[in-house]
This record gives structure tokens, C-alpha cells and sequence, in this order.
């Protein structure tokens, strides 16, 4: 069942939950399991918010702050739900050295959000990510799975009204 002091936008089903607790289950007498068990949540969830947390510190009977530590060090955990288009920056370092923090923080004004974020009109998340396989196009995004490479400042006002209308 959701908790009473569930604040997420975007309730979780009951059968989100139950799904949840079988994950957990599932994983309860591993040792070291917790980010396998992450990755099944948010996959089953779409997010990992604080209640969500709390559920598996509490089936795993490890700590709420270790599930917290291991959710905020890694890019890859979400505690928002995903915007309808899901922006990935690449900060590797072929990318980096091309000037990708620049087009990170030009995106980020853009929308008015930073990494790891999701817009307030659900439209735009931003997460950043170590390599795509594309380095030869560096600076290179990923919107909705499709990449755009040898991007610049100025390249993304354009790239992003496509995906405004
Ligand atoms: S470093 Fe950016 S695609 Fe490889």
C-alpha cells in the first residue's frame, strides 16, 4: 500500500509496491545487493523516491542514509520521475575536453533545470552520462535515445524547440 505521507507527484501503484517488496524479497538474504536492487526498483518504478528508499532500507534491514548514499552518489538513480523526453549529456572525457560542460550549462539555462532534474511541467529531465560510444562526435546529447553530436552553445536552442511544440 502507498504510505500515508507519500509526497510523490506521480503516485505508485499498489502493484508497484507489491512488485516492489517481491524485489526486495528477492533480494534480502544477498549481501551487497542493494544496487541490483535499485536498479530492478527504479526499472519497476520509474523513480526512486524517499518512500521508495525507505521501503528497501526497511525490507533489507540496512539503514535508510546507506540506500540514500548509494541512490545520490550514482548518476543513473532518479528520486523524480522522468521528464517525457530524457535529455543525457555525455561528460566523458573525449566530450569534456570538446567543451561539454558548456553545452551541459547551456541546456540546463535552457530549461531552467539542472542534472539529475526533472522540468516542473514534466516535459524535460536532464541526467549526465560517462561515455556514449560516440566520442568521435564529441560534445555529444541523447534525447529520447537519439544522439546528437559535435554539439556547440549555440546548436541547442534549435535541438530543444523540437521537442517544445
Ligand atoms: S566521451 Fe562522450 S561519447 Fe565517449
Amino acid at each position: 500500500m502507498p504510505c500515508a505521507e507519500c509526497t510523490c507527484k506521480d503516485k505508485i501503484t499498489k502493484e508497484q509496491w507489491e512488485g516492489l517488496d517481491a524485489v526486495v524479497a528477492k533480494h534480502k538474504s544477498t549481501r551487497g545487493s542493494l544496487i541490483q536492487c535499485l536498479h530492478e526498483a527504479q526499472e519497476l518504478i520509474g523513480f526512486l523516491p524517499i518512500e521508495v528508499q525507505k521501503r528497501i532500507a526497511d525490507g533489507l534491514g540496512i539503514p535508510v542514509a546507506d540506500v540514500y548514499s548509494v541512490v545520490s552518489f550514482y548518476a543513473l538513480f532518479s528520486t523524480q520521475p522522468k521528464g517525457e523526453h530524457e535529455i543525457s549529456v555525455c561528460l566523458g572525457t573525449a566530450c569534456y575536453v570538446r567543451g561539454a560542460d558548456s553545452v551541459l550549462n547551456e541546456i540546463q539555462d535552457q530549461i531552467g533545470i539542472k542534472a539529475g532534474e526533472t522540468s516542473k511541467d514534466g516535459k524535460f529531465s536532464i541526467n549526465v552520462v560517462r561515455c556514449m560510444g560516440a566520442c568521435g562526435l564529441g560534445p555529444v546529447i541523447s534525447i529520447d535515445g537519439q544522439t546528437h553530436g559535435r554539439l556547440k552553445s549555440d546548436k541547442i536552442k534549435p535541438i530543444l524547440e523540437k521537442y517544445n511544440s
